[in-house]
């Protein structure tokens, strides 16, 4: 049993906000443009609708501008591709993001590897994904940024350390894998990245001194997994219907209220990871604005 500690990546991405705001009035006062941060959305998904508004409202927050095109479900891969070209081409836009996912008619990856990559910040195209690899300067996809973010601002050391990351996705747990088994600051961990034909899956999280969770499953990880003292960051976000007042309650894809006791830190679900994920695309756009990944 131990006093956990929780990591808030509410307080933590505030933090990094206020940062980019401070930046943001810097350049304006010295007479520069705002960065401009633009999403693309097709169609009525309501969560992409609800994530693309919390894009825009922050974006406002830190003084950004910010423009969403939305763009109706019928859309043509083509003229997607057109929008896209048009995006790659204006020189007021410094970043932006076409909203995943996109109509089953429109080939997604097709999309994503015709965004110029100095302005792909959500770091999924091909480019960026292999600079990531190879240690090279690009942009970083938001959630395993956010990751990053809230690792290295909550003082948790990495070097040395055994890190299971449990799921392999493009976006979350490849590239987390990635990042922390790199010779670099704050990274330097041996990494296990498990997978959904893992064997013994109990046995290795229980040798993790910090454990990654992003497989998609509800309250999939259970206390008897975790190893005292662990590090636990729980990706997953999950809507549970339920009798109460408000009809559902949120988990994660880890069984935080057994698990928490076993751990030294561990981020809750609202509140810990979901909470950066937009703090790390506006990180992301004033990278771009400020041209330090590509020249
Ligand atoms: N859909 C869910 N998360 C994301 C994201 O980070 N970027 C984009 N483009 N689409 C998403």
């Amino acid at each position: 049993m131990n006093n956990y500690e929780l990591i808030d990546g509410k307080a933590i991405a505030k933090e990094i906000k206020r940062e980019i705001a401070m930046q943001v009035a810097e350049l304006i006062d010295s007479g520069k443009r705002s960065p401009h941060l633009v999403a693309v959305i097709v169609g009525e998904d309501g969560a992409s609708l609800s994530y693309v508004a919390g894009k825009e409202k922050q974006s406002r927050e830190v003084g950004f501008i910010s423009s969403v095109y939305r763009l109706p479900e019928e859309t043509t891969e083509k003229e997607l591709l057109e929008m896209v070209s048009f995006l790659n081409n204006d020189i007021e836009v410094d970043g932006y993001i076409v909203q995943l996912p996109l109509p089953k008619h429109i080939n997604e990856q097709k999309i994503l590897n015709a965004i110029a990559p100095h302005k792909d910040i959500d770091g999924f195209h091909p480019m960026n994904i292999g600079r990531m690899t190879l240690g090279l300067p690009s942009y970083i996809p938001a959630t395993p940024l956010g990751i990053k973010l809230l690792l290295e601002r909550s003082g948790i050391e990495t070097q040395g350390k055994h890190c299971v990351v449990v799921g392999r996705s493009n976006i979350v747990g490849t590239p987390i894998a990635i990042l922390l088994s790199r010779n670099a600051k704050n990274a330097n961990c041996t990494v296990t990245l498990c997978h959904s034909k893992t064997e013994n899956l109990k046995d290795i999280c229980l040798t993790a001194d910090i454990l990654i969770v992003a497989i998609g499953r509800p309250a999939f990880i259970t206390a008897d997994m975790i190893k005292e003292g662990a590090v636990v960051v729980d990706v997953g976000i999950h809507r549970i219907e339920d009798g109460s007042e408000k009809g559902y309650h949120i988990v994660g894809d880890v069984d935080f209220e057994n698990v928490k006791h076993k751990c030294s830190k561990i981020t809750p679900v609202p509140g810990g990871v979901g909470a950066m994920t937009i703090a790390s695309l506006l990180h992301n756009t004033l990278m771009a604005y400020r041209k330090e990944i590509y020249e």
